[in-house]
């Protein structure tokens, strides 16, 4: 595609020079041609515009390419972490969700495993823990569903502190949702009570999520 162009360019240059009458001299050299258009086998091309003609040609195709491209590359990266990257610094925001059911162990941090959302890089999906990344007024929310049978307490954490607690019961679900203004780097993360004989539940059911309201 971009040789057949450079070959079309080369030879249109190669006629207009030629129409106008100028001699072969060393700035022309004969090239076989690579193409099968029914053209002569050989061809005579000047070469001292050879450069500047290549040059432009790859120019050109190089910038139709990347302005083709660039649009694709953007979608391909929003479809794939669900966001414009650009919009990181705008506003920190995160969801994730708990993909399978689970013990939970005595005062065990919920690793939501599942990171739907994650603008700024806010949440761990490592340690489960969310990090303020600038001072500022935030929405936190979650919601913990217990496994049949089981009781499931599970409390919002805010660094050492123990804040707001939900509590579930044989497939129930117990939600929170705080506004809370934290610090740069305050972490806030869903915590497990004390008792080892609890059950979370999974498959999309229990989630945790938070935003910067305004700084
Ligand atoms: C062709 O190139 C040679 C070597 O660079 C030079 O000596 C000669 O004068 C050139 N001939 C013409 C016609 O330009
Ligand atoms: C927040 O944490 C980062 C990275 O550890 C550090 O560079 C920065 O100084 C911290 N800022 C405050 C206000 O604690």
């Amino acid at each position: 595609m971009v040789l057949r162009r450079i070959l079309y360019l080369i030879f249109v240059i190669t006629i207009m020079k030629y129409g106008k009458g100028q001699n072969s001299d060393n700035s022309s050299a004969e090239i076989p041609l690579l193409d099968n258009l029914n053209m002569p086998l050989v061809a005579l091309f000047d070469t001292t515009k050879l450069n500047e003609v290549l040059k432009i040609a790859i120019q050109k195709t190089v910038e139709d390419t990347m302005n083709e491209m660039i649009p694709r590359i953007k979608q391909a990266v929003i479809d794939d972490i669900g966001y414009e990257p650009e919009r990181e610094k705008e506003r920190p925001a995160f969801t994730a969700s708990l993909t399978y059911h689970k013990n939970l162990a005595n005062n065990e941090v919920v690793i939501f495993d599942k990171v739907w959302l994650n603008m700024g890089g806010v949440y761990s999906r490592d340690t489960g823990v969310f990090t303020a990344p600038k001072t500022g007024l935030y929405s936190i929310s979650t919601t913990v569903m217990s496994h049949s049978g089981s009781f499931l307490h599970c409390d919002l954490w805010k660094d050492n502190e123990k804040m707001v607690l939900a509590f579930g019961n044989d497939l129930s679900t117990g939600t929170l949702n705080v506004v809370m203004l934290l610090m740069m780097n305050d972490t806030v993360y869903v915590k497990h009570g004390s008792s080892s004989k609890e059950k979370i539940f999974g498959d999309q059911r229990s989630t945790f999520s938070g935003y910067l309201i305004t700084e």
